[in-house]
This record gives C-alpha cells, structure tokens and sequence, in this order.
C-alpha cells in the first residue's frame, strides 16, 4: 500500500502509541482487502460501546487506547450503550454493569467521540453529505448513509472505525470506490408502503440474497422506510448498500437492464414475518429498533393518546435518542404513561436476559438480533398490532 511521509512517520510512532496502534490496525485491513491507499474521512460512527457485547476485554482495550493518547481527530458518533445513562434502574440493569458502562462512556468521551449513543446519528448529530468517505460501525447506520445519502464507508468494525476516527483516515478499498457501488441485483418490490412491510422487504431481500447491491424497483423509501429497510437487510443478510430507483442519489448512475430480476411480494414477505415471529406472547416490549425518529415519535403518541394499558405484566419501552426525547416532551409526556421512553440505549445491547425471555418488536433487525444475542422468543409485529395487544 502507499503511505504518504506523514502516514508513515505515524505508523513510525512518531506521534505516539495511540495513532501508531491505529495506524497500524486501519493499512492491516487495508492490505487484507487490497487498498492502495488510504482516503481522508470527514466523520466516524463507532459501535462497540455496550459493555455487554464488548465486555471487559473491551473496556481494557479502550484503557489502553486513552492511555496511549488516542484521539479522533473527525467528528466521531456513539453507538447506544447497554443502559440508559440515567434511567438504567428502570431497565433492571445491576450497579456493577451500570458502573462499568459509565466507564466506557467516559473513555469514549475523553478520546473526543460525542458520546450521543444513538445508531440514527444521521438524523442530526452526524450527517454525511452526498461523495463524503467516512468510517462507520453500526450496520443499519452505514447502510443508510451508503445509500440514502451516498456517502461512502465499508461495514467497519468497532475497532476499525476507532482507528479511523483516531487517524481522520481509512483504507480505500470496498465501497470507497465507484466500482463497487454497481447493482448487483434487481429487487421488483410489492409491498404496502408501511415502515413495516420496508422491514419484512428487508428481511426476505437478506434471507434472499444474503449479500451484494440490490437495485430497487417499486419503491420510493423516506427516511424511516429507508431505516426499517437498512437495518433489516445489514441483519438478515450483510447488505451495506442499496439503491432505489427515482429515490436515492446514486440510482440513476447506473443501467441495470442486464442484471437478474427478483420478485418480493406476499409469499416472500409471509416466509420473512414466519421467520421473526416464534413467540405468541410476550413479557416485553420494545420499540426503536433503530432508533425511533421525531416523526415515529409524534406517531406512536397519538397512537396512544387517550388509551390505557391494562396488561399490567408486560413492560413496554420506547428507544430513541437524548437528541429526539428532549425534543419531543409531549409525545413523551403520554408514551410515558406506557413504558419508559429510554434514551442511549436498545433492546438487543441493554442485558435483558436477566430479567425477560419473551419480547415484542416492529423490527426485523431486532427480530432476528434478539434470539441469537438475547436469549429472547421474538415477536415481530406492526407497532399498532403490538401496542394494540396490551390495551
Ligand atoms: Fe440500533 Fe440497537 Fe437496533 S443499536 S439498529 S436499536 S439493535
């Protein structure tokens, strides 16, 4: 790969362990994967911030690295943690994890990274524009970006986007380069539009095709379609990326008449609802799987207002981000009378094995997420329908 002077004085130690260790994890991956180069980045998302999934291995690595100096030197975002920072009782979180956690937030924090804990930063804290190179952990976050906004980033690891964001650079290899960013499929979409159905096209377009740059065709994704849709095919498959045609920035770069042609419809997205839905009751609830926007926000609320839950034991909690929940005191106001509206956090990251076996969700990355890391029976079901359920 070539270095420039300044990348090789880093990799040199020149200017400490902290950007020595990333430089040397960042052109590590970049020589696995046959870059030529390094590119600049104008931000970085990070994941691996639950102490739950990275636990005390993890927590020591980040010691290290703020022990070393290391700094970001991009605008850097948080993944959610596995506990509101503080509302954690109310999760049945214990003081052991909850001081743990708080630790990693500091350290994230003492490296420059805004500790929004939130995988929808693109919703205000951390926006790419259209062409930018950026390193992004959080499989729905940078599948999003990928494609409804048309920055470019690989699905980095916790690790990698670390080392990223500490050196404003990573390995130019994958979707950094136009010819990776190609149709590879043509998905012929028959859905009803719902934020549900984008999530079930999302899953059978995963169980589908598992992987490649599917080239939508029938639909016309906003953003919390274009969410439900990223989210749902980075976890039922490992798609990073996708267009649709007359929607996001990218589509129309491309003809895509040679390429084979796959109908989703009812009996697609039928196998996908059978696949996520195991439980036929639940203890839990939890919706904002990504996290929930100020539009779902103002949705869920009039959906609620004037209603009375009766089923006393299943707890419902509502996910989003500080950002949203401070903007929004009103829906919060009659979402509370439902559950607690929980901010920095999600049901897959937060420790709910201790305390649920059976839980309720709207997505299907959480569907398929919440048996494999969660221990969970999962339902997978419209908002109104699990909501409705409790009433
Ligand atoms: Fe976000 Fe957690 Fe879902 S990190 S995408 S709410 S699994």
């Amino acid at each position: 790969m070539d270095l420039t002077r300044a990348e090789e004085a880093i990799l040199n130690g020149e200017e400490g362990e902290g950007r020595q260790k990333a430089m040397e994890l960042v052109t590590a991956l970049g020589k696995i994967y046959g870059a030529e180069s390094l590119v600049d980045i104008t931000s970085a998302h990070l994941s691996g911030a639950s102490y739950k999934t990275i636990g005390d291995g993890g927590l020591k690595y980040l010691e290290d690295m703020v022990a070393g100096g290391a700094k970001v030197s991009v605008p850097s975002t948080l993944n959610p943690v596995g506990m509101d920072r503080t509302r954690w009782r109310e999760m049945h979180v214990t003081e052991a994890f909850a001081q743990k956690q708080l630790r990693i937030i500091d350290l994230y924090g003492s490296m420059g990274i805004k500790t929004t804990c939130s995988c929808t930063p693109y919703t205000g804290a951390n926006v790419p524009k259209l062409g930018d190179h950026v390193a992004w952990a959080e499989s729905s976050a940078l599948s999003f970006v990928n494609s409804f906004i048309g920055a470019r980033t690989n699905r980095e690891g916790g690790p990698g986007a670390l080392a990223a964001a500490i050196l404003g650079k990573t390995a130019n290899y994958g979707l950094h380069l136009d010819k990776n960013r190609k149709p590879t499929v043509v998905i012929d979409a028959d859905i009803d539009g719902s934020v549900f159905s984008y999530s079930l096209l999302g899953q059978a377009v995963g169980m589908s095709i598992g992987t490649g740059v599917p080239y939508f065709k029938g639909i016309k994704p906003q953003v919390e379609e274009a969410k439900a849709l990223s989210a749902a095919m980075a976890a039922s498959g490992s798609i990073a990326l996708y267009h649709a045609e007359g929607t996001t920035p990218e589509a129309g770069n491309f003809d895509v008449s040679d390429l084979e042609v796959i109908h989703i419809g009812e009996k697609e997205l039928k196998a996908a609802y059978d696949k996520l839905n195991v439980a036929d009751d639940v203890e839990l609830i939890a919706i904002g799987c990504p996290h929930l926007t100020e539009k779902e926000m103002h949705q869920i609320a009039s959906f609620l207002k004037g209603k009375k839950k009766v089923r006393k034991d299943v707890e419902i909690w509502f996910c989003t981000s500080a950002e949203i929940r401070d903007k929004c005191p009103d829906d919060v106001r009659i979402m509370e009378e439902f559950g607690p509206v929980l901010a920095d956090t999600c049901m897959v990251v937060a420790p709910i094995e201790g305390s649920f076996s059976r839980t309720g969700t709207n997505s299907a990355k959480a569907g398929n997420y919440l048996p494999t890391l969660c221990s969970q029976k999962a339902m997978c079901r419209d908002i109104s329908a699990l909501l409705g359920a409790v009433m």
